[in-house]
């Protein structure tokens, strides 16, 4: 199972997912990293689960087109959309320190 460390508001939140689980998925269903993960549509469509990668990216595949789209510069600087990745290896990953104009997209 692998383990996820997710920074927010300040707080490391520490806990396991399924094999290839996603944080997405995972919260609505109230389980780990509930309530921690900021998310909205869970389809790729709005950036608000935007997260930035601290360890554990080199598992992860290349970005998807909806990530392309969503992210575009923002991808170069480590950032993913948590409702498009199926976690099979540890990561580290935070949602503090958003650039405030991808939050601000996320906002509409
Ligand atoms: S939850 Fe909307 S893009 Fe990930």
């Amino acid at each position: 199972m692998p383990k996820v460390i997710l920074h927010k508001n300040g707080q490391p939140h520490e806990g396991e997912i399924k094999d290839d689980g996603n944080l997405v998925v995972s919260a609505g269903i109230k389980k780990f990293p509930f309530p921690h993960l900021s998310y909205g549509c869970g389809m790729g469509k709005c950036a608000k689960c935007a997260c930035i990668i601290l360890q554990g990216g080199e598992h992860l595949p290349a970005p998807n087109w909806k990530e392309k789209k969503q992210l575009g510069a923002h991808l170069e600087k480590g950032y993913r959309l948590a409702c498009q990745l199926w976690l099979s290896h540890d990561i580290e990953l935070s949602q503090d320190g958003i650039d405030p104009a991808l939050a601000a997209q996320a906002a509409k």
